[in-house]
């Protein structure tokens, strides 16, 4: 399923250049969602990845259309985590650090049993590792088994895979860098 995924990505993402910088190509995955056999191919591979999980967190916001996919796939649920401000109470949250500024991320805390749950983490796009970092210390600190990491593309230069490794022992899995 990986070289599957990895031709799609080629095929159907769009390469923005000199963005964010000059001398950069940025790939935008949008149009590899909204191709069907794009989509098709990134949920396949990433769900190969969180294959031991039962139950999948997806991240605001294309967490969220490959999260459900991925679940759907391996018949299991998915939990939205979100942006802070957006769910009904109660609420987990927690904020963390931006380059500029701060973020904060929240899940239900009543409502679905965390306790003991091998979650699987799911977004778009690894860079910083800040994002994943505070979702791990969220599902932590509910009392969820984060097993594995899966995402579509990993940025080169940053350090977010050590990010995520040194916040948590889990697996990262992704499908192409850029
Ligand atoms: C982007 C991307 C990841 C995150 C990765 O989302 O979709 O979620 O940044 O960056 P990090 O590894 O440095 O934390 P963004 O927060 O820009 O918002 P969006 O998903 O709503 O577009
Ligand atoms: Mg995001």
């Amino acid at each position: 399923h990986l070289d599957r995924a990895r031709i799609a990505i080629e095929t159907h993402a769009r390469l923005v250049p000199d963005f964010p910088e000059p001398g950069v190509a940025f790939k935008d995955l949008t149009p590899v969602l909204a191709a069907a056999d794009g989509l098709d191919a990134l949920t396949a591979a990433l769900a190969d990845a969180c294959a031991g999980a039962d139950l999948i967190a997806g991240i605001d916001a294309r967490g969220f259309l490959l999260g459900g996919a991925i679940a759907h796939r391996l018949g299991i649920g998915v939990v939205a985590v979100r942006k802070g401000g957006k769910l009904p109470p109660p609420v987990i949250g927690v904020d963390y650090a931006l380059e500029y500024g701060s973020a904060r991320l929240e899940i239900p805390a009543s409502g679905i049993d965390f306790h003991g749950r091998r979650v699987a983490v799911v977004d778009d796009v690894l860079a910083t590792g800040g994002t994943i970092a505070a979702t791990l210390a969220l599902l932590a600190e509910v009392g969820a088994e984060v097993t594995d990491v899966a995402v579509v593309m990993e940025l080169d230069g940053f350090p977010g895979r050590d990010v995520i490794t040194a916040a948590a022992p889990v697996r990262v899995h992704t499908l192409c860098t850029g």
